[in-house]
């Protein structure tokens, strides 16, 4: 399916989605956001995709909702639309590991839809920040919620009450970010972890990150309770027999997603 704000590659189990309107550095306005919520909904129920990559462009990730899309919006136009949420929970049902490969600036919803993926590596040239506040608004797409748990209250009151932004040395520190790269290394180092994800199996990968998502809920005892049930259920399957004897056979798995 062609889209007109996002291109969708696929490399064997790795597929990439890229934001796709640099001119506007990749402002998400509704027409891309409901594309690719259009094409998650794809690679979700595609069994051939083990792994997606979501980036953007060198100068920008993504800047941020599409300002001049919604500046004249009133409350009512806002809450019938409701284009945040939707969009939201497209990409927050979205099962399978989902990586974001971040250069340039990752600003408001463009923050928030990196903290959406599971991880996240950036480029030596990644900017990231809320700064909804010099706009007379506040962020609309988790990011008070998501940065608070990514990074703690200090730094996510003074991202989000300054709107400065922070550059990748300090999201990582942050804990923000799991990996920084140079720039030319992006792609290649996010198809690499992809493709290593993709290699294992799905429906364990499913499991184990659906796990770490639920901890975000729960209290630690209900977690690990959650985590011990589904590791003992991993024993129902095909592959956990095969990873097991592979290790014992000194050989490579060869998982069937089952
Ligand atoms: N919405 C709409 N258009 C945007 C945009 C956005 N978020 N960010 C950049 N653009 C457009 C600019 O208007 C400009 O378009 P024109 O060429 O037609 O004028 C083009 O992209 C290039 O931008 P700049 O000329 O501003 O580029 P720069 O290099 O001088 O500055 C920047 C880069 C610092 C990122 C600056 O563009 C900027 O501050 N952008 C806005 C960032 C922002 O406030 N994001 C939050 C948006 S609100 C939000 O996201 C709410 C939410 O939580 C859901």
């Amino acid at each position: 399916m062609a889209y007109d704000n996002i291109e969708v590659t696929r490399d064997g189990a790795v597929a990439t989605i890229q934001l796709d309107r640099p001119k506007a550095l990749n402002a998400l306005n509704v027409a891309m956001m409901s594309e690719l919520a259009t094409a998650l909904a794809k690679l979700e129920a595609d069994d051939t995709v083990g792994c997606v990559i979501l980036t953007g462009h060198d100068k920008a990730f993504a800047a941020g909702a599409d300002i001049k899309e919604m500046m004249e919006d009133e409350y009512l136009d806002l809450y019938k639309n409701d284009r945040f949420e939707q969009f939201h929970m497209a990409t927050e049902r979205f099962r399978k590991p989902i990586i974001a490969a971040v250069s340039g600036y990752a600003l408001g919803g463009g923050c928030e839809l990196a903290m959406m993926c599971d991880i996240i590596i950036a480029a030596d040239t990644a900017k990231f920040g809320q700064p909804e506040i010099n706009l007379g608004v506040m962020p609309g797409m988790g990011g008070t919620q998501r940065l608070l748990r990514a990074v703690g209250k200090s730094k996510a009151m003074d991202l989000c009450l300054t709107g400065r932004m922070m550059d990748a040395a300090e999201a990582e520190r942050a804990g923000l970010v799991s990996r920084i790269v140079p720039l030319d290394k992006l792609m290649e180092t996010a198809k690499e972890a992809a493709a290593k994800i993709a290699s294992q199996s799905q429906p364990i990968a499913m499991m184990t990150k659906e796990t770490i998502n639920a901890g975000f809920e729960m209290s630690l005892e209900q977690g690990i309770r959650l985590e011990r049930r589904t590791f003992m259920s991993m024993f129902t399957t095909h592959d956990q027999k095969e990873g097991m004897a592979a290790f014992a056979e000194k050989r490579k798995p060869h998982f069937k997603n089952r």
